[in-house]
């Protein structure tokens, strides 16, 4: 492609994508292009006013893309065009509505975690698929690991300034932000974001309990007020014995307060839920707490075939899978350890279009039977011990193959 034809917008293919209508940004130095699920950025000349090159930018996202990143969409290749001019192919996210200003924040610490921040944090680059607020274009990107040791506060306060030494005006006001910035600081207790104003978490059907929300998490970088945390857990769980780099697997794994403790064993974790707005939410979080978990959405009543793991944790959930056989089936056949958190008494729902339906109850009269009653459910798994009583009424089992 040459100058003459970005000035005039074309359609063009690379890499067997049909790109329609790749026309030249408005300093005409590159141009962009989209179909149906990708979008080109091509590079015809360096232009001095951004920070980046077209190689530079792409090195961004891709650090991004490879720890895990969900705010940044992912880069799928990159290379020269014929005539010589480097470009980027990324997935395209549809827009479905703009994102609440706690979705650009979640978004914004999300990145600051990994050291990098946008660096042209406006809403024309953000794209926001009904949950989560994806942020596009990083030419004016930086990387620092500065941005790690920075509070939350400080790091919008450092955002705030960049801006003005480089605009000469105020970040907050600027035409192309106009942020509400008493809203922004209102996000935070202290200098803690609260998780709890999110899209995703507001969004997510995981629990009907009062405020919607599962889990409650208290840390200095992100909060929410949720109904259930793992304190009263923690001294019981805490008599686990694993195996250095155990790979476990947290069914039902909500924003992954489990998962989190597995991986401060030295676990290799994965965490599953049914909804996808928790497992999103939980690796974004996981991502800021600087803790390395897989989280994916999944039907645990679906899996037919699991990835083998050493040990499945089904901590208050397995009364709520609807397909409850078809679950047990494919976690006796990937595991070798099950531990369990459930009561005497338990009557399990799960959210439909209709609102919550029931799923399974038991109901016995000692542990002896519930332990009994499990066994017949895992054929092949053996009662290995009793860990305690949690709150709740609820304990800890673990069975093991025999
Ligand atoms: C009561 S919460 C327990 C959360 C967490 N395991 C804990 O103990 O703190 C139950 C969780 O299981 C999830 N869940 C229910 N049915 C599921 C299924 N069939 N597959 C995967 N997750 C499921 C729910 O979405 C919810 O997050």
């Amino acid at each position: 492609m040459n100058s003459a034809a970005l000035l005039k917008s074309s359609d063009m293919t690379v890499e067997g994508e049909n790109f329609f209508n790749v026309r030249p940004t408005k300093s005409a130095t590159h141009a962009v292009g989209f179909n149906e699920t990708r979008i080109i950025k091509i590079e015809y000349k360096n232009n001095p006013r951004k920070l980046n090159s077209l190689e530079e930018e792409a090195g961004i996202i891709s650090f991004l893309n490879n720890h895990g990143c969900m705010t940044c969409p992912e880069i799928v290749s990159q290379g020269r065009l014929s005539s010589g001019e480097p470009y980027y192919i990324q997935k395209r996210i549809i827009s479905t509505g703009k994102p609440k200003t706690a979705d650009m924040v979640f978004a914004l610490l999300e990145q600051k975690s990994f050291g990098v921040y946008q660096g042209d944090f406006k809403p024309e680059n953000m794209i926001f698929d009904g949950s989560t607020c994806h942020l596009v274009d990083y030419d004016q990107a930086q990387q620092c690991d500065g941005f790690l040791k920075m509070g939350n506060t400080e790091f919008i306060d450092w955002i705030a300034g960049d801006f003005k030494n480089r605009r000469g005006h105020d970040f907050f006001s600027d035409p192309d932000r106009n942020f509400d910035k008493r809203e922004i600081f209102n996000l935070f207790r202290n200098n803690s974001f609260n998780l709890g104003e999110t899209s995703l978490l507001q969004n997510q059907v995981t629990t009907n309990t009062e405020t919607g929300f599962y889990h409650r998490l208290c840390h200095p970088t992100v909060f929410i007020e949720g109904a259930r945390d793992l304190s009263a857990r923690v001294s019981v769980l805490d008599k686990i014995k694993f195996k250095p780099k155990e790979e476990v697997l947290d069914v039902g794994c909500n924003l992954g307060l489990l998962s989190h403790y597995l991986y401060d064993k030295d676990c290799l974790v994965t965490g599953i839920d049914l909804d996808g707005n928790i497992t999103t939410a939980a690796k974004m979080v996981a991502n800021i707490l600087g803790k390395p978990i897989t989280f994916s959405p999944m039907d645990i009543g679906d899996a037919v075939k699991l990835k083998t793991f050493d040990t499945i944790f089904l901590f208050s959930v397995l009364h709520h899978i609807h397909n409850m056989e078809g679950a047990i089936s494919s976690i006796s056949k990937d595991c070798k350890r099950i531990i369990l958190e459930c009561k005497l008494h338990e009557g399990g729902s799960k959210p439909t279009s209709f609102g919550w339906t029931s799923t399974n109850h038991w109901e016995f009269n000692n542990i002896a039977n519930l332990t009994n009653f499990i066994e017949s459910k895992f054929l092949n798994f053996k009662f290995e011990e009793n860990y305690g009583q949690v709150d709740r009424g609820r304990y800890i089992f673990s069975f093991t193959k025999s």
